[in-house]
Order: C-alpha cells, then structure tokens, then sequence
C-alpha cells in the first residue's frame, strides 16, 4: 500500500470519535518504532516531521522510509510536515511524495493567515494532500517556532468557522491551552471551547502538544473532536533516555545497534500507549 493523504482517515476519526496518532520522528529508528506499534496496535498513523528533520535527512529519504513502512505494513500511513513555515520548502515536500502538509502561519493577523492557507490549499489540493492550518497561537517550544506563555493566544471558535470557510482547508489545529514541549504545571486545557469549535466547524480537529497531558484529558479531548493528537517531545525524551541508560552502564559502547535498539523499543511502549488514548487499536481495518 502506498502512502495516503491523511484526508480521509481523520475525517473517518472525527466522524467515529477517535484520534489518528501523529508522532514526530527524527530517526528511521524512531519511524521504525513508531510503525511497529502501529502494526501491533492495527492502527492508522500520521509520521510527521518538523521543518527541521526534513533539512537534517532530506525529504527523499524520508518519504522512501515511510513509503516502505506503508508498504511493508500494509497499513493506512500518511507522511506529514509539521508547523511548515516556508513556502518553499512545503512544496518541496510536496513533490517528494508528503502527503499532508501543516501550513503554519498562526503568528500573523486572521487575514494573512487565511490567505496563505489558502494560496497552500491550492496546490495541494491539485496533488491531493492534506493541508492543516493553525489558529490561535499554541505556546511552548517547537523547533525554532517559540511561543511565550503570556503570547499564547486561544483559537476563538467563531473565527475557527470562518477561517475553514474562507480557506477551504481540511484540518484545523484550534489553539485551546495546550502547550508544545513539557508542562511545567497542569496543562489548563479549555474543553468548553473544543467544544464550541467543534460544534461550528466539521473539519477534523486537531490536538498540538500532545506530549504530558494526562491521559484522561487527551481522552476527553478526542471524544469531543480532536481528531489528531499529535506528540513530539515524549518521544524524543524515551528515545534519548534509554540511550543514556546504555552509556551510563558502558561508557564506551561503540556499537549503535546496541544502544539503538533499546531507544526504538522504548519509542515504541509510548507510541503503544499513546495510540490506546486515541483510541485507535484496530481502526486501520475499518479503513480499508
Ligand atoms: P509536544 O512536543 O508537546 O508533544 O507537541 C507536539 C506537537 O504538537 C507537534 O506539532
């Protein structure tokens, strides 16, 4: 099976009041882990990669590994570029084989950020990839895009129905208190205003800054039509972590499978959990 754009699978998510889990990879390890989970749990999945994977390995390797991972899967995958600030490398993307792409231009005023996703939602549409779009501002750390607490803006739903009006684009990212990276207290999630949102815009929703948020939370937030969860910085801490283990115990361990092997199962332990508040074991066969 080749790699599908995630239009239809989180549109079949918001429909059925589950999640696509959306997991940011930054090696094919990490990829790898992710996908055996996916295979495991009979889940579909969104790898997605932040502009700054894509320059690091290069959109061509990526979107072969991700094409033999559908491929050999067998499972509905869609590759996607996360929070894509630059025009240019967005079609890049696009012509390497993405088959979603996120537009973000959520720092501008309501007006500019339509007419760039707009201008996105033209040419991707032609190639049949989905577009995402953000409204509000999410706040925390994500790559280079930095979101002070006091700037964090909440997606008003109003505005959410006009922007997917005006833009046509097929998923939104609603801004509704969560934050990118680690959360230094509880996240303060506005469920009332998912809600809302929902209730105006029939778009798949979706969920940033997946990462610590109580599972209750990313489960209430799904049933309420968050189609998409998307989680990056937890990922990476396993991944990171259980190298450090290996080191701590043999500091001159010189053999990468050695430590490599223990980060991608511990990758995959979490994508397995994340995929169960989803709510998204067994879906990849309702799919097809
Ligand atoms: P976290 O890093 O908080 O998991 O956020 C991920 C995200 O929203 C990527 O767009």
């Amino acid at each position: 099976m080749p790699l599908i754009s995630s239009t239809t699978m989180l549109r079949q998510a918001r429909a059925n009041a589950y999640a696509i889990p959306a997991f940011n990879v930054h090696t094919l390890e990490m990829l790898q882990a992710v996908v055996e989970a996916a295979s495991e749990a009979r889940s579909p999945l969104i790898i997605q990669t932040t502009m700054g994977t894509v320059k690091h390995l290069g959109p061509k390797y990526l979107v072969s590994a991700a094409s033999v991972a559908a491929d050999q899967s067998g499972l509905p995958i869609a590759l996607h570029l996360d929070h894509c600030t630059d025009f240019a490398l967005l079609v890049q993307c696009i012509y390497a084989g993405y088959t979603s792409v996120m537009i973000d231009a959520s720092m501008h005023p309501f007006a500019e950020n339509v007419r760039r996703t707009a201008k996105v939602m033209e040419i991707a549409a032609a190639a049949g990839v989905n577009v995402e779009a953000e409204l509000g501002k999410v706040g925390g750390v994500e790559e280079d895009i930095v979101v002070e607490e006091r700037d964090a803006l909440l997606a008003d739903p109003e505005e959410c129905r006009l922007f997917v009006e005006q833009t046509g684009v097929y998923t939104l990212a609603p801004a509704i208190g969560t934050a990118h990276g680690i959360y230094k207290g509880e996240p303060k999630i506005d469920f009332a205003r998912i809600e809302r949102i929902a209730a105006l815009v029939e778009a798949p929703l979706v969920l940033h800054g997946g990462s610590g948020i109580p599972g209750e939370q990313v489960k209430r937030a799904v049933s309420l039509g968050m189609a998409k969860v998307n989680v990056a910085t937890e990922l990476r801490i396993e991944f990171s972590n259980a190298i450090k283990q290996v080191f701590g115990g043999n500091a001159e361990e010189n053999d990468p499978r050695k430590y490599m092997v223990p980060a991608k199962e511990a990758v995959k332990r979490l994508a397995l959990e994340k995929m169960e508040l989803c709510g998204s074991f067994g879906k990849a066969d309702e799919l097809k």
